[in-house]
């Protein structure tokens, strides 16, 4: 292990993550009894600029009066390129700072985006004496953002998760995309003719900006999240996409529809037969440490402390499931 110090943010389970449009105040109930782990409230693109101020009084008003219960709670602040940002962190801050968890900061660009806002929340929250601290939740969804993206996960003690927000990602990459968080025919790969017979393998267009969003999350002991997947008719397709995402190492998956929630949840939650699993590999390496030894064998395959380290986080993450 490296000297450097890897400090964790606060394990919140955050499997699913709901969008739940500000100015849509109809919605909010719904969302409350909901499985969801964590909710934002939004006030970036799901409203339109006219609606900006009325949607900051329904969330400042739903975060003070609707019981969320246990509910990891978010606003999803405008971009600090646009005139409603500061009003959007003042009022809420000011007048539902005691409710909410964490601010979404969209399109984040730089690290010295997050200090400016961690400048405002900080001040804000001395001013009106709030005792937990407001965590970050930041939407890698520009070139900017990918390529300052280390200085960015590591720019607040505030910082709690990395989201991959393919639609803008799209738009500012200027990728080729067609549905949000969808697969493109055009990434694939032609094999070389194999006996008269040439095949067509789809390939994963997100691959690159997900491990790598992964790594900057991980380094600095942040949760990776993955976000939408536009299609709410294609719960195969939103599977799919939320399997890539945990493979790579994601712990959580945005829904833009209560339907995905609970596909988010089991995807993003350990399996019975993986939860028995990590409990026999501590067990067998248990053992063999008792006996000296640093690496056995397991239904004929190597376990070591690598393996420890893997089941630890597994066991780990089922007990924060049971006790959710
Ligand atoms: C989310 O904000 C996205 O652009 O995908
Ligand atoms: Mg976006």
């Amino acid at each position: 292990m490296s000297f450097h110090p890897i400090e964790q943010a606060p394990a919140r389970l955050n499997r699913s993550e709901l969008a739940v449009p500000g100015s849509q105040p109809q919605m909010f109930e719904k969302a409350a009894q909901s499985d969801v782990d964590v909710i934002f409230l939004d006030l970036e693109d799901a409203v339109a600029p006219d609606e900006k101020a009325q949607a900051r009084k329904n969330i400042i008003k739903a975060l003070n009066e609707i019981d969320w219960n246990t509910k990891t709670m978010s606003v999803r602040i405008n971009g600090l390129d646009t005139h409603y940002m500061y009003r959007d962190v003042v009022d809420v801050v000011e007048q539902a700072g005691e409710r909410l968890d964490l601010i979404m900061i969209p399109k984040v660009g730089t690290a010295a985006d997050v200090y400016a806002v961690d400048m405002m929340v900080t001040q804000i929250e001395d001013a009106v004496g709030l005792k937990d601290r407001i965590g970050f939740e930041h939407i890698i969804e520009t070139a900017l953002g990918m390529q300052n993206i280390t200085e960015i996960a590591g720019a607040s003690k505030r910082n709690e998760s990395l989201h991959f927000g393919v639609a803008d990602y799209a738009a500012y990459t200027r990728a080729r995309t067609t549905n949000i968080g969808g697969v493109n025919p055009s990434y694939s790969v032609l094999t070389d003719d194999m006996d008269g017979v040439r095949e067509t393998h789809w390939g994963d267009m997100w691959h690159y900006a997900l491990a790598r969003m992964v790594v900057a999350a991980r380094a600095n002991g942040l949760r990776p999240i993955d976000g939408p997947f536009g299609d709410f008719q294609d719960p195969d397709g939103y599977k799919a996409a939320a399997h890539r995402a945990a493979v790579l190492g994601c712990e959580g998956k945005w829904a833009i529809h209560p339907s995905q929630i609970a596909l988010a949840n089991e995807v993003m939650s350990p399996s019975e037969a993986e939860i028995t699993k990590a409990h026999r590999i501590l067990e067998a390496m248990a053992e063999a440490e008792a006996a000296g030894k640093g690496a056995v064998s397991l239904d004929g395959r190597l376990i070591d402390y690598a393996s420890i380290r893997q089941a630890e986080v597994l066991v780990e993450k089922a007990k924060q499931i049971a006790g959710a």
